[in-house]
């Protein structure tokens, strides 16, 4: 583990699983800097509930600043470790107008960043990256020699920014390492992801709409679990690697939606629509390679995963209701 204390710099910090990263290095005793645009894929407000529990603690900034936009030399000043995490997310939406996005958000960004990391002596950049680099694999589980061939533009700038990140390592000596990270969940996953839209649905009554006919896989991936190998990843041997981080067992979205059925005690009604333009049809994770570099392992199990969720699920709804009819009175 990272020695405490010790300054580290998380880029997304108000995101889904950059939230729950400053509070676990924060919790091993780290000075935390989080950076974040507060970019419109969703609402502000609920990036602002993922920093509720970190705005009061005194080893936590956060910074507003794109890292585009910004001059970041002061914010990275005296850092020993940075998380790159910042990105334009979703695999779906990145067609069309919004793909400008993704290549700022994604690549321009990146460079951004590698470029003020060029003269910081930093000890580790670990860079969030996706399965989506893979595609539609060549091969089950997939290990991280696959030959990338994305099927979204999302996945391809997501890779790009990988490439980048290694350019820069050999040609400066910007000590990296990428993860790819596979379909993360848990409280505070993002609203447009598949668990929260199913969740909203089902409280709804509303009908539940699923890409496809439901048997495509995902290697759905605990949050906590993420999180674990993200840190793991800032001390192990492991300067030039690219990582998989996958949950351990690949699932159907048809087994999802019954486990949910099952955990929640409701029902769900199903709406059949054509598969999305950008999904792979199957992800699924060779896990060795974290297991023997990281000593790592996931830990939590779909369905107890998805449970947790669900209890968060109901508990932010709940207060988000508490706080409608206070307004209203
Ligand atoms: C997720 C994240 O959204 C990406 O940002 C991330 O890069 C990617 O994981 C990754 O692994 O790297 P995705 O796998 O599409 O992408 O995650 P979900 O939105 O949770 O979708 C999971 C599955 O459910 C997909 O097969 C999707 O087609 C399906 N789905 C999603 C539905 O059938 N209906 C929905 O309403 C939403």
């Amino acid at each position: 583990m990272l020695k405490a204390p010790t300054r580290v710099v998380v880029t997304g910090a108000a995101g889904f699983i950059g939230s729950h990263l400053c509070e676990r290095l924060l919790a091993d005793g780290h000075e935390v800097v989080g950076l974040d645009s507060f970019s419109d894929y969703y609402e502000r407000t609920r990036k602002e509930q993922n920093l509720q529990a970190l705005r009061g603690e005194r080893r936590f900034t956060l910074e507003e600043r794109d890292l585009v936009a910004s001059d970041l030399s002061s914010s990275l000043r005296g850092a020993r470790v940075v998380y790159h995490l910042a990105g334009q997310p979703g695999v779906r939406p990145s067609w069309g107008g919004h793909f400008d996005r993704y290549v700022q958000d994604n690549i321009v960004a990146t460079q951004r960043l590698l470029e003020v990391l060029r003269e910081a002596a930093i000890e580790r950049l670990v860079f969030a990256s996706s399965s989506s680099v893979y595609g539609d694999a060549e091969m089950f589980p997939t290990k991280e020699t696959a030959l990338p061939r994305p099927v979204s533009p999302y996945g391809m700038t997501k890779l790009a920014a990988e490439h980048l990140t290694f350019v820069y390592m050999r040609n400066f000596g910007v000590p990296a390492t990428a993860l790819r990270y596979f379909t993360v969940y848990g409280p505070r996953q993002r609203p447009d992801m598949a668990f929260v839209r199913f969740m909203e649905a089902l409280v709804e009554n509303d009908e539940i709409e699923i890409f496809g006919d439901g048997e495509q896989t995902r290697e759905f991936t605990y949050v906590s679990d993420a999180v674990d190998g993200t840190v793991k990843a800032a001390t192990a041997d492991v300067v030039g690697q690219i990582i998989n981080l996958g949950g351990g067992s690949r699932v159907t979205v048809n087994r999802v939606l019954a486990t949910l059925e099952d955990i929640s005690r409701l029902k769900a009604r199903r709406r059949l629509l054509p598969a999305a333009p950008g999904d792979p049809r199957h992800t699924g994770a060779s896990i060795n390679l974290a297991r023997e570099r990281l000593g790592w392992e996931p830990r939590v199990s779909l369905r107890d995963g998805l449970a947790k969720q669900w209890e968060w699920f109901q508990d932010t709804r709940a207060s988000a209701h508490s706080n409608e009819v206070r307004s209203s009175s």
